[in-house]
Protein backbone atom coordinates (compact mmCIF):
# COMPACT_ATOMS: atom_id res chain seq x y z
CA UNK A 1 0.00 0.00 0.00
CA UNK A 2 0.77 3.29 -0.28
CA UNK A 3 2.71 5.51 2.66
CA UNK A 4 -0.63 7.40 3.38
CA UNK A 5 -4.45 7.36 2.99
CA UNK A 6 -5.37 10.59 1.82
CA UNK A 7 -8.85 10.72 -0.01
CA UNK A 8 -8.75 6.70 -1.34
CA UNK A 9 -7.40 8.01 -5.30
CA UNK A 10 -4.20 6.25 -3.72
CA UNK A 11 -5.67 2.18 -3.10
CA UNK A 12 -5.74 0.02 -5.69
CA UNK A 13 -8.48 -2.63 -5.86
CA UNK A 14 -5.83 -4.99 -4.29
CA UNK A 15 -5.32 -2.46 -1.35
CA UNK A 16 -9.30 -2.44 -0.91
CA UNK A 17 -9.85 -6.34 -0.71
CA UNK A 18 -7.06 -6.46 1.84
CA UNK A 19 -8.67 -3.73 3.57
CA UNK A 20 -12.18 -5.70 3.58
CA UNK A 21 -10.12 -9.22 4.33
CA UNK A 22 -8.30 -8.00 7.42
CA UNK A 23 -11.47 -5.78 9.09
CA UNK A 24 -13.43 -9.25 8.64
CA UNK A 25 -10.62 -11.28 10.64
CA UNK A 26 -10.55 -7.94 13.40
CA UNK A 27 -14.08 -7.65 13.75
CA UNK A 28 -14.03 -11.69 14.39
CA UNK A 29 -11.33 -12.07 16.67
CA UNK A 30 -11.90 -8.30 18.68
CA UNK A 31 -11.57 -9.33 22.34
CA UNK A 32 -10.19 -12.69 21.55
CA UNK A 33 -6.28 -14.72 22.54
CA UNK A 34 -6.08 -14.40 18.50
CA UNK A 35 -6.25 -10.64 18.79
CA UNK A 36 -2.69 -9.11 16.94
CA UNK A 37 -0.95 -6.02 18.46
CA UNK A 38 0.63 -4.48 15.55
CA UNK A 39 1.14 -1.04 17.00
CA UNK A 40 3.18 -2.54 20.12
CA UNK A 41 5.53 -0.04 21.12
CA UNK A 42 4.40 2.31 18.93
CA UNK A 43 2.67 6.30 19.16
CA UNK A 44 0.30 7.44 16.88
CA UNK A 45 -1.10 10.98 17.06
CA UNK A 46 -4.54 11.87 16.58
CA UNK A 47 -4.57 15.66 15.61
CA UNK A 48 -8.29 17.08 14.96
CA UNK A 49 -9.25 21.10 14.40
CA UNK A 50 -13.13 19.90 14.08
CA UNK A 51 -15.11 18.11 16.04
CA UNK A 52 -15.48 14.25 16.44
CA UNK A 53 -17.65 11.57 18.16
CA UNK A 54 -17.04 8.67 16.32
CA UNK A 55 -13.75 9.55 14.34
CA UNK A 56 -12.41 10.41 18.06
CA UNK A 57 -13.30 7.52 20.16
CA UNK A 58 -12.63 4.49 17.47
CA UNK A 59 -9.85 5.52 16.35
CA UNK A 60 -8.21 5.96 19.93
CA UNK A 61 -9.76 2.73 21.37
CA UNK A 62 -8.48 1.45 18.07
CA UNK A 63 -4.91 2.45 18.72
CA UNK A 64 -5.11 1.08 22.03
CA UNK A 65 -6.71 -2.43 20.93
CA UNK A 66 -3.96 -2.56 18.74
CA UNK A 67 -1.37 -2.02 21.15
CA UNK A 68 -0.38 1.63 20.59
CA UNK A 69 -0.40 4.70 22.20
CA UNK A 70 -2.73 7.65 20.85
CA UNK A 71 -1.66 11.34 21.91
CA UNK A 72 -4.78 13.10 21.30
CA UNK A 73 -3.96 16.78 20.18
CA UNK A 74 -6.46 19.67 19.53
CA UNK A 75 -5.20 21.49 16.82
CA UNK A 76 -6.10 24.82 18.00
CA UNK A 77 -3.89 24.35 21.38
CA UNK A 78 -0.94 23.13 19.42
CA UNK A 79 1.96 25.72 17.77
CA UNK A 80 -0.25 24.92 14.26
CA UNK A 81 -2.79 27.05 15.34
CA UNK A 82 -0.57 30.08 16.14
CA UNK A 83 0.99 29.29 12.75
CA UNK A 84 3.99 26.57 12.91
CA UNK A 85 4.32 25.63 9.61
CA UNK A 86 2.84 22.21 8.06
CA UNK A 87 6.61 20.97 6.72
CA UNK A 88 8.33 21.92 10.41
CA UNK A 89 5.59 20.15 12.56
CA UNK A 90 5.37 16.96 10.49
CA UNK A 91 9.70 16.95 11.22
CA UNK A 92 9.05 17.43 14.61
CA UNK A 93 6.58 14.88 15.50
CA UNK A 94 8.46 12.08 13.31
CA UNK A 95 10.88 12.33 16.36
CA UNK A 96 8.27 11.34 18.75
CA UNK A 97 5.41 9.75 16.57
CA UNK A 98 5.10 6.65 14.65
CA UNK A 99 2.20 7.47 12.89
CA UNK A 100 -0.57 10.57 12.16
CA UNK A 101 -4.62 10.25 12.21
CA UNK A 102 -5.55 14.14 11.13
CA UNK A 103 -8.91 15.48 11.17
CA UNK A 104 -8.54 19.47 9.57
CA UNK A 105 -10.16 22.00 6.73
CA UNK A 106 -7.35 21.97 4.26
CA UNK A 107 -6.39 18.62 1.92
CA UNK A 108 -3.40 20.81 1.20
CA UNK A 109 -2.62 20.66 5.14
CA UNK A 110 -3.19 16.51 4.96
CA UNK A 111 -1.20 16.10 2.24
CA UNK A 112 1.96 18.45 3.50
CA UNK A 113 2.13 16.69 6.23
CA UNK A 114 2.46 13.46 4.20
CA UNK A 115 5.23 14.64 2.30
CA UNK A 116 7.32 15.98 5.40
CA UNK A 117 6.82 12.63 7.01
CA UNK A 118 8.64 9.39 6.86
CA UNK A 119 5.52 8.02 8.72
CA UNK A 120 2.16 7.28 7.60
CA UNK A 121 -0.91 10.01 7.59
CA UNK A 122 -4.55 9.09 7.53
CA UNK A 123 -6.94 11.76 6.83
CA UNK A 124 -9.70 11.58 9.16
CA UNK A 125 -11.41 14.32 7.61
CA UNK A 126 -11.05 17.16 5.81
CA UNK A 127 -13.31 20.00 3.89
CA UNK A 128 -12.81 17.44 0.52
CA UNK A 129 -12.57 13.58 1.51
CA UNK A 130 -13.12 11.28 4.38
CA UNK A 131 -11.86 8.02 3.02
CA UNK A 132 -11.72 6.01 6.70
CA UNK A 133 -15.54 6.86 6.23
CA UNK A 134 -15.93 5.85 2.55
CA UNK A 135 -14.12 2.38 3.25
CA UNK A 136 -15.94 1.17 6.14
CA UNK A 137 -18.94 2.41 3.87
CA UNK A 138 -17.49 -0.02 1.41
CA UNK A 139 -16.98 -2.50 4.33
CA UNK A 140 -20.87 -2.45 5.40
CA UNK A 141 -21.64 -2.83 2.18
CA UNK A 142 -19.93 -6.07 1.51
CA UNK A 143 -21.43 -7.69 5.23
CA UNK A 144 -24.89 -6.57 4.21
CA UNK A 145 -24.49 -7.88 0.32
CA UNK A 146 -22.89 -11.33 1.33
CA UNK A 147 -19.46 -10.83 0.19
CA UNK A 148 -21.22 -9.23 -3.36
CA UNK A 149 -20.01 -6.03 -4.00
CA UNK A 150 -19.60 -6.06 -8.34
CA UNK A 151 -22.91 -4.46 -9.90
CA UNK A 152 -24.63 -3.07 -6.31
CA UNK A 153 -26.23 0.13 -7.12
CA UNK A 154 -25.81 3.01 -4.28
CA UNK A 155 -27.99 5.63 -4.50
CA UNK A 156 -26.64 9.16 -2.94
CA UNK A 157 -29.27 11.92 -2.07
CA UNK A 158 -28.01 15.70 -0.78
CA UNK A 159 -24.82 17.33 -0.99
CA UNK A 160 -22.70 16.14 -3.71
CA UNK A 161 -19.46 18.24 -3.48
CA UNK A 162 -19.03 17.02 -0.04
CA UNK A 163 -16.23 15.54 1.74
CA UNK A 164 -18.24 12.25 1.76
CA UNK A 165 -19.94 12.45 -1.70
CA UNK A 166 -16.01 12.78 -3.01
CA UNK A 167 -14.42 9.71 -0.98
CA UNK A 168 -17.18 7.60 -1.55
CA UNK A 169 -17.00 7.96 -5.29
CA UNK A 170 -13.43 6.56 -5.69
CA UNK A 171 -14.21 3.96 -3.27
CA UNK A 172 -17.11 2.77 -5.27
CA UNK A 173 -15.34 3.10 -8.62
CA UNK A 174 -12.37 0.90 -6.77
CA UNK A 175 -15.12 -1.65 -5.29
CA UNK A 176 -17.37 -2.10 -8.99
CA UNK A 177 -20.36 -0.45 -7.34
CA UNK A 178 -22.22 1.91 -9.25
CA UNK A 179 -23.11 4.97 -7.26
CA UNK A 180 -26.14 7.26 -8.85
CA UNK A 181 -25.71 10.77 -7.25
CA UNK A 182 -28.63 13.00 -6.96
CA UNK A 183 -28.00 16.55 -6.05
CA UNK A 184 -28.42 20.42 -7.34
CA UNK A 185 -26.73 21.82 -9.76
CA UNK A 186 -25.47 23.66 -7.14
CA UNK A 187 -23.92 20.75 -5.19
CA UNK A 188 -22.94 19.00 -7.85
CA UNK A 189 -20.29 16.00 -7.34
CA UNK A 190 -16.67 16.99 -8.74
CA UNK A 191 -16.55 16.40 -12.47
CA UNK A 192 -12.98 14.95 -12.45
CA UNK A 193 -14.11 12.19 -9.97
CA UNK A 194 -16.96 11.48 -12.22
CA UNK A 195 -14.71 11.54 -15.09
CA UNK A 196 -12.34 8.65 -13.95
CA UNK A 197 -12.69 5.33 -15.47
CA UNK A 198 -12.72 2.12 -12.77
CA UNK A 199 -15.06 -0.89 -12.10
CA UNK A 200 -17.56 1.50 -10.71
CA UNK A 201 -19.23 3.99 -12.90
CA UNK A 202 -20.28 7.38 -11.07
CA UNK A 203 -22.96 9.19 -12.38
CA UNK A 204 -25.26 12.29 -11.51
CA UNK A 205 -28.27 13.30 -12.06
CA UNK A 206 -30.84 16.21 -10.15
CA UNK A 207 -33.95 13.50 -10.20
CA UNK A 208 -33.96 11.80 -6.77
CA UNK A 209 -36.48 9.39 -8.52
CA UNK A 210 -34.05 8.32 -11.30
CA UNK A 211 -31.53 7.92 -8.47
CA UNK A 212 -33.04 5.43 -6.76
CA UNK A 213 -34.65 3.50 -9.22
CA UNK A 214 -32.99 -0.12 -8.52
CA UNK A 215 -30.76 1.03 -5.58
CA UNK A 216 -29.59 -1.66 -3.16
CA UNK A 217 -27.82 1.24 -0.83
CA UNK A 218 -28.78 4.90 0.05
CA UNK A 219 -26.98 6.97 1.37
CA UNK A 220 -26.83 10.86 2.86
CA UNK A 221 -24.59 13.35 4.49
CA UNK A 222 -25.49 16.24 6.28
CA UNK A 223 -26.76 19.40 4.00
CA UNK A 224 -24.30 21.83 6.23
CA UNK A 225 -20.88 20.23 6.87
CA UNK A 226 -18.54 21.49 9.26
CA UNK A 227 -16.87 24.65 8.50
CA UNK A 228 -19.76 25.58 5.97
CA UNK A 229 -22.03 26.62 8.85
CA UNK A 230 -22.07 30.76 6.81
CA UNK A 231 -24.11 28.52 3.94
CA UNK A 232 -26.50 27.23 6.27
CA UNK A 233 -29.99 29.04 5.08
CA UNK A 234 -28.82 28.70 1.04
CA UNK A 235 -28.07 25.07 1.55
CA UNK A 236 -31.27 24.48 3.53
CA UNK A 237 -33.38 25.84 0.66
CA UNK A 238 -31.58 24.18 -2.41
CA UNK A 239 -30.89 20.54 -0.72
CA UNK A 240 -34.34 20.18 0.79
CA UNK A 241 -35.91 18.25 -2.00
CA UNK A 242 -33.00 15.97 -1.65
CA UNK A 243 -34.28 14.69 1.68
CA UNK A 244 -33.83 10.89 2.60
CA UNK A 245 -37.53 10.28 3.90
CA UNK A 246 -39.92 7.32 3.51
CA UNK A 247 -41.80 8.67 -0.13
CA UNK A 248 -38.09 8.36 -1.47
CA UNK A 249 -37.32 5.37 0.71
CA UNK A 250 -40.21 3.29 -1.39
CA UNK A 251 -38.57 4.42 -4.51
CA UNK A 252 -35.38 2.22 -3.72
CA UNK A 253 -34.89 -1.51 -4.46
CA UNK A 254 -37.84 -3.55 -1.93
CA UNK A 255 -35.09 -4.56 0.94
CA UNK A 256 -32.70 -1.25 0.42
CA UNK A 257 -30.85 -0.18 3.02
CA UNK A 258 -29.70 3.33 4.36
CA UNK A 259 -26.47 4.30 5.05
CA UNK A 260 -25.30 7.99 6.83
CA UNK A 261 -21.62 8.62 7.82
CA UNK A 262 -23.36 10.35 10.93
CA UNK A 263 -24.10 12.54 12.76
CA UNK A 264 -27.58 12.60 11.71
CA UNK A 265 -29.44 16.15 12.11
CA UNK A 266 -33.02 14.49 11.74
CA UNK A 267 -35.58 16.00 10.17
CA UNK A 268 -33.04 18.05 7.42
CA UNK A 269 -31.34 15.15 5.12
CA UNK A 270 -32.95 12.32 7.08
CA UNK A 271 -36.81 12.12 8.52
CA UNK A 272 -36.93 9.85 11.63
CA UNK A 273 -39.12 6.96 10.52
CA UNK A 274 -36.22 6.82 8.05
CA UNK A 275 -33.25 6.86 10.72
CA UNK A 276 -35.45 4.30 12.98
CA UNK A 277 -36.57 1.81 10.43
CA UNK A 278 -35.84 -1.77 9.74
CA UNK A 279 -34.10 -0.14 6.78
CA UNK A 280 -31.30 2.07 8.55
CA UNK A 281 -27.80 0.15 9.41
CA UNK A 282 -26.43 3.24 10.40
CA UNK A 283 -24.73 2.02 13.77
CA UNK A 284 -23.46 -1.13 12.09
CA UNK A 285 -21.96 1.19 9.96
CA UNK A 286 -20.69 3.29 12.74
CA UNK A 287 -19.21 0.41 14.74
CA UNK A 288 -17.42 -0.76 11.81
CA UNK A 289 -15.18 2.74 11.70
CA UNK A 290 -13.24 0.66 14.95
CA UNK A 291 -13.06 -2.79 12.65
CA UNK A 292 -12.07 -0.68 9.44
CA UNK A 293 -9.36 1.84 11.04
CA UNK A 294 -7.87 -0.98 13.09
CA UNK A 295 -7.13 -2.77 9.56
CA UNK A 296 -5.77 0.59 7.86
CA UNK A 297 -3.63 1.24 10.60
CA UNK A 298 -2.38 -2.49 10.73
CA UNK A 299 -1.91 -2.33 7.08
CA UNK A 300 0.05 1.32 7.25
CA UNK A 301 1.39 1.67 10.37
CA UNK A 302 1.68 -2.06 12.20
N1 LIG B 1 -18.77 10.03 10.67
C1 LIG B 1 -17.87 10.72 11.39
O1 LIG B 1 -16.74 10.95 10.96
O2 LIG B 1 -18.31 11.09 12.61
P1 LIG B 1 -17.59 12.10 13.62
O3 LIG B 1 -17.65 13.46 13.00
O4 LIG B 1 -18.38 12.00 14.89
O5 LIG B 1 -16.18 11.66 13.80
N1 LIG C 1 -19.80 16.00 5.50
C1 LIG C 1 -19.78 15.95 6.94
C2 LIG C 1 -19.28 14.62 7.41
C3 LIG C 1 -19.25 14.45 8.89
C4 LIG C 1 -18.68 13.14 9.31
C5 LIG C 1 -18.92 17.08 7.49
O1 LIG C 1 -17.84 17.31 6.94
O2 LIG C 1 -19.34 17.73 8.45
Amino acid sequence: MNKDLLSCAELTKDDLNAIIELSRKLKKERGTPAAIKPLAGKSIGMIFAKSSTRTRVSFEVGIQELGGYPVVLDQGQTQMGRGETIPDTAHVLERYLQGIVIRTYKQSDVEGLAANSRYPVINALTDEYHPCQALTDIFTMWEYSGGNLAGLKLAYLGDGASNMANSLMLATQLAGIDMAIAAPEEFAPMQSILDRKADGRSTWTTDVTEALRDADFIYTDVWVSMGFEAESRRRMEILAPYQLNMANLKKAKPGAKVLHCLPAHRGEEITDDVMDSDASIVFDQAENRLHVQKAIMTLLMG
